[in-house]
């Protein structure tokens, strides 16, 4: 790989909005192909009943808590509520057992969504500042998105083959300052990433911390998946390896609990760079831009994560374990479909086999273009998504994205196959 040119994100931007716009009408034209498109979380593990119960717990907590009635609790929690929002304690709970986040309630804020809170906190990080975001390449569109709408420049920080993260991240940060800028914050996704799959290791975690310290630039560290390892050794969230007060860890219960009930956080540090003030003024700035955003996040959906993560004890590993065996299941017959589909083809073809998440990377020796993405959904139904969508620059088009997570095995064994027939003909004639 070579390094990308500081300017490449003009390409990126309007492409990314146009290029997202066509895999939709693709996925609209061809309801019935098997769809690697997006990743999910799977349906089955949701367990809809249990929630009018749980709920109502939360309700009796909330009510002894706060010295009133249940019915009276019912009934302020129906109404609009406090910004930072009212499962701070629980949440900070379930991020100090299951991310080793060393957060306290008082630095937490509610969201709706991780999303919301990857925004608020771009904006606010990115507007004191230069209006310069520095993302990996290829990462997720939620964030490239925001700032690309909010006119947010996005640097991307791509080693090279002799180099370390660190050393890129070194590499961009020297270069806009060439162009007297600053950059303010580091977004990236270091747990089984959406969407390559990768986990940045301890060391490169450190060094980052170490680099991004020196520079005074905050590291958003979006966990969505963290807690879906299949084998190995947890790696420590950066937050939880960070000395220097210079990361805000984003967390969501999308794809632990289910994602309609929109609820996720920002833990901020204690210090921002060692200034407890500043730490605070960052906070404050985040819940002001959420009051005139979203208000709060729904009460209704805060008592019900409220209520589950108190039901599991603060901790949702044990209710994680049988979505984890199904993910690596799906993730197993992937890989051996992989294998299977492009028997012959192992010098041409090349993919990853991630130790958790919901996606695995296969790059394949010509470019997956538009048309391809067509004839894949035309010829054999089937979609997959095209990696240049997450690309900042007009890189990544060899490869593609695999999303395992909301299938069936028998449907992703059937799925690959069209997918590795599609490729492996491709392959034999490639004037067609
Ligand atoms: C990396 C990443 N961040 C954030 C989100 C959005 O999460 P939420 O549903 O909590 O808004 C997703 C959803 O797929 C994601 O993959």
């Amino acid at each position: 790989m070579t390094p990308k040119s500081m300017n490449a994100d003009t390409v990126g931007r309007s492409a990314r909005s146009s290029v997202m716009n066509f895999l939709n009408e693709i996925a609209q034209r061809h309801p019935g192909a098997i769809s690697f498109a997006s990743g999910r979380p799977a349906e089955r593990f949701f367990r809809p009943e249990a929630w009018a119960p749980a709920e109502a717990s939360f309700y009796a907590h909330y009510a002894q808590a706060n010295g009133m009635s249940e019915s009276a609790a019912r009934h302020r929690l129906a109404q609009y509520g406090a910004t930072a929002g009212i499962i701070r304690e629980e949440i900070a709970t379930q991020l100090r057992i299951d991310h080793g986040v060393p957060c306290t309630a008082e630095r937490i804020v509610v969201t709706v969504g991780c999303q919301e809170a990857m925004a608020l906190c771009i904006l606010a990080l990115c507007n004191a500042r230069d209006r310069v975001l520095l993302v990996r390449n290829p990462t997720y569109i939620g964030a490239t998105g925001v700032a690309d709408a909010a006119g947010i420049r996005v640097v991307p920080v791509e080693p090279t083959a002799d180099e370390s993260l660190d050393q890129a991240l070194a590499r961009s940060v020297s270069e806009l300052a060439r162009e007297g800028l600053s950059p303010a914050a580091f977004y990236l996704i270091p747990d089984f990433d959406n969407p390559t799959g990768e986990v940045i290791a301890r060391e490169d975690r450190e060094r980052l911390l170490a680099q991004c310290a020196q520079h005074r630039i905050v590291v958003l560290e979006d966990n969505p998946y963290g807690m879906f390892r299949f084998e190995g050794e947890t790696v420590p969230s950066m937050a939880q390896l960070d000395r220097h007060g210079g990361v805000i860890h984003l967390g969501t219960f999308s794809k632990t609990l289910f994602p309609s009930v929109r609820v996720g956080s920002a833990a901020f540090p204690e210090t921002l760079f060692g200034d407890a003030d500043a730490a605070v003024a960052l906070r404050e700035n985040v819940v002001e831009r959420k009051s005139f955003l979203t208000v709060n996040t729904s009460q209704h959906c805060q008592a019900l994560v409220g209520a589950l993560l108190r039901h599991y004890g603060g901790s949702l590993a044990d209710h994680v374990r049988a979505p984890i065996g199904f993910y690596r299941r799906n993730r197993d017959v992937a890989i051996e479909s992989l294998t299977a589909g492009f028997r012959g083809f192992e010098d041409r073809v090349s993919w990853n086999q991630p130790a958790g998440g919901f996606f695995l990377s296969v790059r394949l020796p010509f470019e997956f273009d538009d048309n391809a993405l067509d004839t894949c959904a035309t010829r054999h139904g089937v979609l997959v998504m095209p990696m240049r969508y997450f690309a900042i620059d007009d890189g990544w088009r060899d490869t593609v994205r695999i999303a395992f997570s909301n299938l069936e095995p028998e449907t992703i064994r059937e799925g690959i196959a069209r997918f590795c027939a599609y490729a492996v003909d491709r392959m034999r004639n490639p004037s067609t």
